[in-house]
């Protein structure tokens, strides 16, 4: 026991006595490397009695854990030392400014777009994902556009194969046509994300912009469903109640189909966001197409439902007045670090 005493006294001075790292490490390697004091207690323990290996063991122990100990408050104690040393030496100016930390931030397509998937699923709508590499078959022909349709000419494609089977979802649309087949209803969701035309890009067109899908398919819904919906969509936006009113607005997948405006936001009057017409253009909506809900695998003699597209792109601008689609997605950081 004097022994196990004495070796850590001995190994506490030397400790205390290391004034560097280096040094420290030689006493680390001295008590308790491979072939270390502590490692030479721990082995000459099956030479003695029976009856005092226990308690040498136990003693060897001790004395690695106190010289660990010993250890790491000397080296706290080192690397403190030379903070201060550095901090009182020569050359250092505490008055010069530290390195500029650039902060990120969300762009505002995904802020609006956390927004409102925070208002939908707060009304219990599910937020579902879509490919944007989208087939032809849920981009046009389950929506009621066949191959011959003029609607097709309004949406110019990027076709991704010869054949035309693939192409950029020129809308969120086909969205509705997945949901229904994975869905049963009754059920609501929204479908933000990317679409992609085929456009001469100018202030108001970008061959890439957002959009986000509404669907809502249960029994017996109508017209006062869908206004009241968007109303509701309204308050979110611009946190008051706004009048709406519809117009006639023709999409293949919706019967009858709408342009729903809402009062300008922004004046009483007329201004130049409302080109003085008091009136804002919101988003085209309206009840789904039976044929619709057939192809996504819905009886229409039982269910009906209504559908909305919402310029996610053009409800930003709104929102933060910006003249130029193309700054949305130009990557500018000048633009971007405005948000
Ligand atoms: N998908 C249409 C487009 O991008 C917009 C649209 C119209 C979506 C009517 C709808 C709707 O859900 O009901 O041109």
């Amino acid at each position: 026991m004097t022994d196990l005493e004495q070796i850590l006294s001995e190994a506490r001075a030397k400790v205390a006595a290391a004034t560097q790292a280096e040094s420290l490490r030689a006493v680390d390697r001295e008590y308790l490397g491979k072939e270390g004091v502590v490692a030479g207690l721990l082995a000459a323990i099956p030479t003695l009695e029976p009856s005092e290996r226990r308690a040498a063991g136990q003693g060897a122990n001790e004395v690695k854990t106190a010289v660990l100990e010993a250890i790491e408050e000397r080296k706290a104690a080192l690397a403190q030392e030379a903070l201060s040393a550095q901090l009182s030496g020569e050359g250092f100016d505490p008055t010069l400014p530290g390195a500029v930390q650039r902060r990120g931030s969300l762009h505002p397509i995904t802020q609006v777009t956390r927004e409102l998937e925070d208002l939908f699923t707060s009304m219990g709508y599910s937020v579902l994902d879509g490919p944007e590499v989208e087939l032809d078959h849920y981009n046009f022909e389950a929506l009621n556009i066949p191959s011959d349709h003029p609607a097709r000419d309004s949406q110019d494609t990027f076709f991704c194969d010869p054949e035309g089977h693939l192409v950029m979802r020129t809308h969120t649309s086909p969205v509705q046509v997945r949901a229904m087949e994975q869905l049963e209803p009754p059920f609501r969701a929204v479908a933000p994300g990317k679409v992609f035309r085929q456009e001469t890009t100018d202030a108001s067109h970008e061959h890439t912009f957002h959009q986000m899908e509404g669907l809502v398919v249960g029994k017996d819904i109508s017209v006062g469903h869908l206004i009241g919906a968007m109303k509701t969509l309204l308050r979110g936006i611009f946190g008051r109640d706004l009048d709406v009113r519809l117009r006639p607005g023709y999409f293949p997948f919706v019967e009858p189909g709408f342009e729903l405006d809402a009062r300008c936001p922004f004046c009483e009057k007329g201004c130049s966001v409302c080109k003085r017409t008091t009136w804002i253009e919101l988003l085209p909506c309206g009840l789904v197409h039976p044929n619709v809900l057939r192809m996504g695998g819905i009886d229409p003699d039982e269910w009906s439902g209504f559908a909305f597209g919402l310029g996610l792109s053009r409800l930003v601008m709104l929102r933060y007045g910006i003249d130029d689609v193309r700054h949305l997605l130009g990557g500018d950081l000048r633009f971007l670090e405005q948000f």
